[in-house]
């Protein structure tokens, strides 16, 4: 059976890239990346590209447009189906968003529609929240904005700082990430509205508190 073509668009370190790299590797992965987008040429995710023979381009052009028609060029000349944002760090011309409506996916170290934008691990240690994760979702004009494919939660530790968050996040990320593109390959997602319905989906049968337990003996009134 034909693979789904992806093309991945990346700016920096690529493990998301690298994950999707290592799913594909399975020849029963329904999908296959196809080509790799940077829009700088220092991005460790070449690099990830290079060794799995994968062709990569660096489109440099600061211009939103010209980015655009830049990598919508290499983009339909490799017969990309799906094209899969991971750790993208540019805001994306409107036409192109447009012109991928509903077959363009990024990933996101926040359950959305908490904590868009920048530095979303700061934001959610600073809001006090006791879970944060990832969230794969279909790319709208609004920045991390979108139907949401698949989420993955992990609990934010006494003691977290953003590195720490961010790296306990980013664990969930390389799982979550080839599951939602497996899922857009296997024909499973109908965007509904804003939401999504997938065929076929076991949502886990789990309630997790945060604080799990109260030890004792540390109870003391008034503090
Ligand atoms: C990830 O946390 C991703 O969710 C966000 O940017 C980061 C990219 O990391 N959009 P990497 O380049 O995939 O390692």
């Amino acid at each position: 059976m034909a693979r789904l073509r992806v093309g991945v668009l990346i700016s920096g370190r690529g493990s998301n890239l690298q994950a999707l790299i290592d799913a594909a590797a399975d020849p029963a992965y329904p999908a296959e990346i196809v080509t790799v987008i940077s829009n700088r040429a220092d991005a460790q995710g070449l690099a990830h590209a290079a060794a799995a023979d994968i062709p990569h381009h660096v489109v440099a052009e600061t211009d939103r447009a010209a980015f655009a028609a830049a990598a919508d060029k290499v983009l339909k000349s490799a017969g990309v189906e799906l094209v899969a944002l991971a750790g993208f760090m540019r805001l994306l011309d409107i036409g192109f968003v447009e012109a991928w409506t509903n077959r363009m996916v990024n990933i996101h170290p926040s359950l959305l529609p908490s904590f868009p934008g920048l530095h979303p691990q700061r934001q959610a240690l600073a809001a006090g929240v006791k879970f944060s994760g990832c969230t794969v979702h279909f790319v709208r004009v609004e920045v991390d904005t979108g139907p949401i494919i698949a989420q993955a939660v992990v609990p934010v530790k006494a003691g977290d700082d953003e590195d720490r968050l961010a790296a306990r996040i980013l664990t969930t990320e390389h799982r979550l990430y080839p599951l939602a593109v497996r899922l857009f390959a296997e024909g499973r997602l109908r965007i509904e509205g804003d939401r999504v319905a997938i065929a076929g989906a076991i949502a886990p049968d789990i309630a997790v508190l945060n604080p799990t337990e109260v030890l004792t003996g540390l109870a003391s009134r008034g503090h």
